[in-house]
């Protein structure tokens, strides 16, 4: 995976024929075209029968024989974990229970699948709900890529006709299909996901509903700087929170986010906030363009947090319609902003947006990411900074994460001159 703002593609055509390793170091080729299901994926002749050995593809039920069900419960058990932070999944093993609970599995259909392995294609190593449990989910780590999508495919190739238009199951297992076709297409082609992030200091995980990227916008993914900037926010009112609310006397303390995206920065801050305060001592808006607000609401009742953090269009080429709306003009005490530069025209909108809306005491936390593309951008960032009579009280340099790996950033906390 790669970061789509540095606007770099790299189509890497498979041309190799798929080979598929199996015990006693005896490669099997097949080639591209060649059927999973052809190659008798369900004959019980390549393993040893130790109950505790590993599994691999083979095992999987033969698409020719097994129910929809059968095959259904397979898909919903190859369903990828709960996305946290930016974290790579764990190869952990779970119980019965916490798989049905994390894969929203029914328990009727786990026992349809057990039936499979005990009664129709009887399989040792598979024969006990926690031995399909532990095992099956871990395919997608212990098998390669384009076999799971060779199977996927010999089941599409089965269901896939208007024959099974009104059969809900058959229905089930082709949407649930999809998803695990699309969950290998990288970030960018991905159906829409769920993200936790659990910061240190913070109570509760994030939740943030992510849409699938099938448009060029940017905000329906949460980007690396703004986990950075929430923890940072979040060990700051952990730490020096009790002095702002003291020096704030009666005055409820405003708060701003320019470009939230899915809301991260804003809604950790809230939290926080909430964690230590309550609600009625700060106002905050999370704001980005009309097409992303929506989205952006979504994640604020996700968070239940909709009596509390407001949701708002704050177009930077168009501020004066927010502030008829909401007045505020050089009103915020703080502003918050995670990576808002990557066109030419970003560093002037974003210190424009500084000017007009910073109280005069007022600070400006911004983190950015240090993209090779936008160095230029990031200078000219700087200069009108200083030309607008801001100052950088802090900086700091960091290394986080990212959907494609490390990535450095750069925070810095601005207050008017
Ligand atoms: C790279 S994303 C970062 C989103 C979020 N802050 C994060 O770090 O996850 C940049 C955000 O700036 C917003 N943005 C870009 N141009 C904007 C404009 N003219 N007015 C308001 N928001 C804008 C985008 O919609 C997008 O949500």
């Amino acid at each position: 995976m790669f970061d789509p703002l540095d606007l770099y593609t790299f189509d890497e055509i498979q041309t190799e024929p798929l080979q598929l390793s199996l015990v006693k170091n005896k490669p099997i080729q097949l080639s591209p075209g060649r059927q999973l299901d052809e190659t008798s994926a369900n004959e019980d002749i390549h393993q040893s029968d130790d109950d505790d050995a590993i599994i691999d593809n083979l095992d999987l039920p033969s698409v020719r024989y097994a129910s929809p069900e059968v095959i259904l419960c397979i898909l919903i058990l190859l369903r990828p974990d709960r996305q946290v932070n930016f974290n790579r999944e764990t190869k952990k093993c779970k119980s019965v229970l916490e798989i049905c609970i994390s894969h929203g599995l029914e328990p009727d259909l786990l026992k349809n699948l057990l039936n499979w392995y005990t009664e129709e294609w009887p399989n040792k190593r598979l024969n006990s709900m926690e031995k399909i449990c532990s095992k099956i989910p871990l395919l997608r780590f212990m098998v390669s890529k384009e076999l799971l999508l060779g199977y996927y495919t010999t089941v599409l190739k089965k269901y896939n006709n208007n024959d099974n238009s009104n059969d809900e199951t058959i229905q089930q297992l082709l949407k649930e299909l999809s998803s695990r076709v699309s969950e290998n297409c990288g970030r960018t082609a991905q159906p829409s996901i769920i993200r936790y992030f659990e910061l240190k200091n913070l109570n509760n995980a994030i939740p943030l509903y992510e849409p699938s990227l099938t448009a060029d916008n940017l905000g329906w993914k949460t980007w690396g700087s703004s986990l950075i900037l929430s923890q940072l926010l979040v060990d700051y009112l952990h730490t020096v929170g009790v002095h702002i609310t003291a020096s704030c006397n009666q005055k409820k303390i405003k708060v701003l986010e320019l470009g939230s995206g899915t809301g991260l920065v804003g809604l950790s801050w809230a939290s926080k906030w909430k964690e230590l305060y309550g609600t009625d001592k700060m106002e905050i808006f999370v704001t980005d363009l009309p097409e992303i607000v929506t989205n952006l609401k979504k994640n604020v009742s996700l968070n239940n947090l909709q009596d509390f953090v407001q949701a708002e269009i704050l177009d930077w080429t168009n501020p004066q319609d927010f502030i008829d709306r909401f007045g505020h003009e050089n009103e915020f005490d703080i502003i918050l902003v995670a990576d808002p530069i990557y066109s030419p025209q970003h560093p002037e909108w974003v210190v424009n947006m500084i000017s007009k809306f910073l109280a005069p005491s007022g600070t400006c936390h911004l983190e950015i990411p240090l993209r090779a593309k936008y160095a230029k951008e990031r200078e000219l960032l700087k200069l009108l900074l200083n030309d607008n009579n801001f100052g950088v009280i802090k900086e700091y340099h960091s290394e986080g994460m990212d959907d494609w790996g490390a990535v450095k950033y750069l925070y810095r906390q601005i207050v008017h001159n």
